[in-house]
Parts: structure tokens; sequence; C-alpha cells
């Protein structure tokens, strides 16, 4: 794809997206770069002239997913002289090696610190290596603004990598050192936002809320960033633990706008655990900071993610997880099995766990959860809830799906409303665990 080729006829890609809210952003940043270059996006992998993976490395499961994309557009690459592979994101950067021996078809390799570098890289203008890898805690792709397309919801990182190294995660050393936007870029960014329509908008940061760019630290940016007319909601991800301040908690509870919604992962519910994950915080610590969030937070909305197998983890250390969630009642949990990640500490440490009782422990909380949920769902009947419709539900035309502050999804008829414009509900119903509900207008009006 040389330089003349790019100016006769507009060269064409697609993107594929694999991982966190990150990697999404990340491959809204890819668009906009690879556009402003002069190549156009397709909606099809078959009408593209380049193909790219965004790929994700947090567990097993998501790596050989990411592998298994690139076998399967193998076959599309033979069809048609010209046609470029790239794979990008944390496999690429931490499995370069073995994508190019096992896949010696794929034409370019580039890290999540590297796309500034992919138009360079996709043409023959190359100074020979289609691989780059280099971690840069300098970058945080200022003055590169995701493509909007006036969607209601929208994500903003406002800082990559991460420097906690729990034991068990790769992510340190895929997307490199922790790094804060300035502020002054995030607003500026907020506003064309809101411009293009947005308005309820989620702040971005593996440790979001240790955000800091030097003059303006997390609560200091959410109060910023609630300023911002046009935008009705403020979220943030994901919050680390050791990093709740009180600061914060304050700021959440006094702008109606920042949504009270916490993701707070826990991970486990032992302190033997929690040390060996190098979390940074005990069992008492977390519950302290639970109760602190839930006294000065009114309403607030609590989700959390959980590591069961961890090796060494006790029928006693996963106990105390399973009773900590129980005692706790999170909204939401997302629950998953410990993934030895190669080059990570936790991958070294040889007490492993069967994976039978990995199973039955994830089963149990999972089971747990459910329970839980559903308790949590069932407490919102009858209750008022205002929700901003998003997109048409999936199953009716007639119906908008949309969320509460608290984050709960709630399906109900569109009846004159529109999209991004606030509506007050009635939560009525419970469908598997989709919350259901009606105008508030036509509730009562149904009373009479
Ligand atoms: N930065 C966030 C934090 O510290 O909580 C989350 C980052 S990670 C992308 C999302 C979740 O994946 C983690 O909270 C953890 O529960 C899970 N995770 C990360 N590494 C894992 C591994 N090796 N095995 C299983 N789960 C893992
Ligand atoms: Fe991974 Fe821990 Fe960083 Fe989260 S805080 S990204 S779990 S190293
Ligand atoms: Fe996966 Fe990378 Fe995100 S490993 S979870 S895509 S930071």
């Amino acid at each position: 794809m040389n330089t003349e080729q790019l100016k006769n006829k507009a060269v064409s890609f697609y993107i594929e997206t694999y991982g966190c809210q990150m990697n999404k952003y990340d491959s809204e940043l890819v668009r906009t770069i690879l556009k402003d270059s002069g190549y156009e996006e397709t909606g099809s992998p078959e009408d593209s002239d380049i193909i790219i993976i965004n790929t994700c490395a947090v567990r097993d499961h998501a790596e050989q997913r990411a592998m298994g994309r690139i076998t399967v557009f193998k076959n599309w690459k033979s069809m048609k002289s010209g046609r470029r592979l790239g794979v990008i994101g944390c496999v690429a950067q931490v499995s370069s090696e073995k994508i190019i021996k096992n896949y010696p078809y794929v034409d370019f390799i580039a890290g999540p610190d590297s796309y500034r570098k992919l138009p360079d890289m996709i043409s023959e203008h190359t100074d020979g290596s289609c691989i780059d890898t280099l971690l840069n805690s300098g970058e945080t792709y200022s003055g590169i603004e995701p493509t909007r397309t006036g969607d209601v919801t929208g994500w903003l990182s406002i800082a990559r990598g991460c420097n906690n190294f729990c034991s068990y995660c790769i992510v340190p050393y895929t997307r490199g050192r922790e790094r804060s936007r300035s502020s002054q870029d995030i607003i500026k960014e907020l506003y064309s936002m809101a411009q293009s329509g947005t308005k309820d908008v989620t702040l971005l940061g593996q440790n979001v809320n240790s955000y800091n760019d030097g003059e303006t630290n997390f609560a200091g940016l959410l109060s910023k960033a609630s300023g911002i007319p046009g935008i009705l909601r403020v979220r943030f991800l994901t919050s680390h633990p050791k990093d709740i301040s009180i600061e914060l908690l304050k700021v959440m509870a006094e702008n109606e706008k920042i949504c009270p919604h916490l993701h707070l992962p826990m991970q486990a519910g032992s302190d033997r655990v929690l040390k060996a994950m190098n979390r940074g915080y005990t069992i008492g610590h977390y519950m302290d900071i639970v109760e602190k969030a839930k006294t000065i937070v009114p309403d607030l909305t609590l989700t959390t993610d959980i590591i069961v197998g961890f090796p060494g983890e006790s029928d006693e250390d996963f106990d105390g997880t399973f009773n900590t969630m129980k005692d706790i009642k999170f909204d939401d949990a997302f629950t998953y099995r410990f993934s030895p990640r190669e080059g990570t500490k936790a991958a070294k440490m040889t007490n492993k766990i069967p994976e039978y009782i990995i199973h039955e422990r994830l089963d149990s909380i999972i089971a747990l959860q459910r329970d839980i949920s559903l308790l949590k769902r069932k407490n919102m009947m009858g209750k008022k809830v205002e929700v901003i419709p998003e997109t048409t539900s999936k199953n009716s035309n007639e119906e908008w799906i949309g969320k509460t502050a608290g984050n709960y999804p709630v399906v109900f008829p569109k009846n004159n409303t529109r999209a991004g414009e606030p509506v007050d509900l009635i939560i009525t119903e419970l469908r598997g665990i989709t919350l259901r509900g009606v105008q508030e207008k036509e509730y009562k009006e149904a009373l009479v």
C-alpha cells in the first residue's frame, strides 16, 4: 500500500477489537490516525484491504481468541494480493515473537504505544521493520481525538498504563507505566464529545482514581468534567481500593452529575491472598472503604471483580471471599478463575489449585452473586429512577434501553421520548435480570 495507491484509490481498513474499554477507546484512536492518513474504514472484513486485530492478553482465553482470529484471516489474506493483516494491542505487545514465529503471514505488529506509527507501518515505506512494541511512558496520544458518531454514551481514557504490578496481572507489561493525560486535553475532548451529542461519559483508566497530571487530581478532574454543558452524567472505571480518598467520595456525593457507582475490584476476601496478589490493602481496609463510601455517597451502586483459584488459595481463604461477598452484597460481580500469565510473578508460583476445585469455587460464587443481583433488582420494584435513553432495545423497535445513574440497564416503551433526553421511570417489572419500567406520568395515569 504505497502513497501512490492511497492517492488513486482509497485503501480500506477494518478493525476488530477485543478486551477492555480502554482497548475499545484505543481502536477509536487508531481509526482517527488511519483516516487522517487517507485510509477509509469498511464495515466488513471481506471488503477490506487491511484488517487490524486489536487484542487482549488479560487471561489465556483472551489471548487464544486473538490467536484464533489471526488464523481465521489467513484465508482472507491469501484471496487477494496486496491485502495486509496487522495485530495490535496487548497480545501484540507481549507476544510479538510468538506471532512472528507461528503466523508468518502477519504483516505488522504494533503495541499500545506505537499507534502513531501505524500509517507508516502499513504502507511499504517503512525503514524495514513492521514491528513496533516499544513502550513509551510519554505517549498519551495528545492531539488525537477519537471520531465520535453522536452516540449518547462515550468512553474517554484519561490515563494509560499501570504501576501496581498485581502479581497475577499482565497489564503493567502490556501497557507500560502509568501516565495521566493533561486535564486541558481531557476537558477539550469532553467539550467535543458534548458537541457531538454525548450525554453520559465514562472516564477510563486501569487505576482511574490515581489520576494526577501534576495540577489536577481525580476528584478535581471529576468536578471539572461535570461542569461541562451538555454532559449530563460522568462515570468512571476502574477504581483501585488503595487509592479511594474521602475527597473523591465527597465530590461524588456533592455533585449530582457524577454517578453514584463505584467499580471497586476486591479480587479476594483473604488477607493472605491479597498480600500474595500484591493488592496493597487488607480485607479490613476494603470493608472500611465500602462502609465509608456507602455512608458518604447516597444510593451507591457497588460492583467488583473477583479471582478464584489464585495459587495457594486454601478453603479458608476462599470462604473469606465467599463470606465477604455475602456481607457486602455487591450489585454485580465479574468473577474469573485465575489464569497464569507468562512473565508475571504469580505464573511462577508453584502452589497451583486443581482445576476441579477452581470450578467448584467459581460456580459457588457465581450462584451466590446471581441471587444477590436478583434480590437487588427486586428491591428496585416500584422505585422512581431517571434513565437516559441510549439505543433501541434489541427485542423491540418500540422500546429504549438506557441506564440509571447507578448503572442499571432498564428497558421501557419509547412513547414520545428521545435518545439522550432523561426520562423519569417507575420500575415495574423484572424479566430475567432485566429491569423494565414505564414513564412516571403514564404510571400515575394508569393508577387513577
Ligand atoms: N485495573 C483494574 C483493577 O486493578 O482492578 C482491572 C484490570 S483487569 C483488566 C480486569 C480484571 O481482570 C481484574 O480486576 C482481575 O479481576 C482480572 N484479571 C486480571 N488478571 C487476571 C488473571 N491473570 N487471571 C484472572 N483474572 C485476571
Ligand atoms: Fe492489573 Fe492490578 Fe494494574 Fe489492575 S491495578 S491493571 S489488576 S496490575
Ligand atoms: Fe486486556 Fe489489555 Fe485491556 S490486556 S483488559 S485489553 S489493558
